[in-house]
């Protein structure tokens, strides 16, 4: 049985991550392949437990090395319990936000040192890294807009609705985090794909379906 593919997506809040992961695996389903949609911090859970402490609205506060291995405990079992297990039975696994969440909110945007994050990134990760990585950039504020309109379609409505730590976070730090996975996106073309975000759903949906196709699809068929 050949190992199934892990395909990511990454980008700031409101990029569409969750809707595009969500189609992708529509697609996928429909050409028989078997997929395992997951996220984020949790995916396991365990993973969600420590998901309702990193985003939960009582958390105390705390630095961002202290961050740092909260998502690496709740990664470690993600991957052990789910991510693993699933590609070596042949699934395919598609992720909402991954490492490169990591390095990019708690490294480039929080501060912490890249040889701390690279430490945490080889013992957690180790050889499961992502076959795809999709990167979904749009500006700070259009996707902040977007997350704080989520879920309702009178925006206005919604603009003092609940949000979660990050979403309160200064205009700078979802600049740094844009810059921050457009260097990742420069660093490792092999495995990232940059998608305008602003586009409609529908026309990033077709270029994601694309890059799967180009990048996975046909390299499988060429070594069937
Ligand atoms: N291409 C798009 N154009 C306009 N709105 C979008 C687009 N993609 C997603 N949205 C909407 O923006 C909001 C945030 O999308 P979501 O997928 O939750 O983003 P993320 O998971 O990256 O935070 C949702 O309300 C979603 O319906
Ligand atoms: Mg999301």
């Amino acid at each position: 049985m050949a190992r199934g593919k892990f395909i990511t997506f990454e980008g700031g809040e409101g990029a569409g991550k969750s809707t595009q992961a969500q189609l992708l695996a529509e697609r996928l389903k429909a050409r028989d392949i078997q997929v395992v949609l997951t996220r984020e911090p949790g995916g396991s859970a365990f993973a969600e437990q420590v998901r309702e402490l990193i985003l939960g609205s009582n958390t105390a506060d705390h630095g961002p090395l202290a961050e740092a291995l909260l998502f690496s405990a709740a990664r470690a079992d993600h991957l052990e319990r789910t991510i693993r297990p699933a590609l070596e039975a042949g699934q395919w696994v598609i992720c909402d936000r991954f490492a490169d969440s990591t390095r990019v909110y708690q490294g480039v945007a929080g501060g912490l040192p890249k040889a701390i994050i690279e430490a945490l990134e080889r013992i957690v990760v180790d050889d499961t890294v992502p076959d795809l990585t999709i990167v979904l950039d749009l500006p700070a504020t259009d996707g902040l807009a977007r997350a704080r309109g989520r879920g309702n379609n009178n925006s206005r409505a919604n603009a003092g609705g609940p949000s979660d730590n990050y979403e309160d976070r200064p205009l700078s730090f979802h600049e740094r985090l844009r810059d921050g996975f457009l260097m990742i996106a420069t660093a490792e073309p092999e495995r990232c794909v940059v998608v305008d975000a602003l586009q409609s759903q529908e026309e990033v949906a077709a270029q994601v379906w694309n890059t799967v196709e180009i990048r996975l699809l046909q390299q499988q068929q060429q070594s069937d």
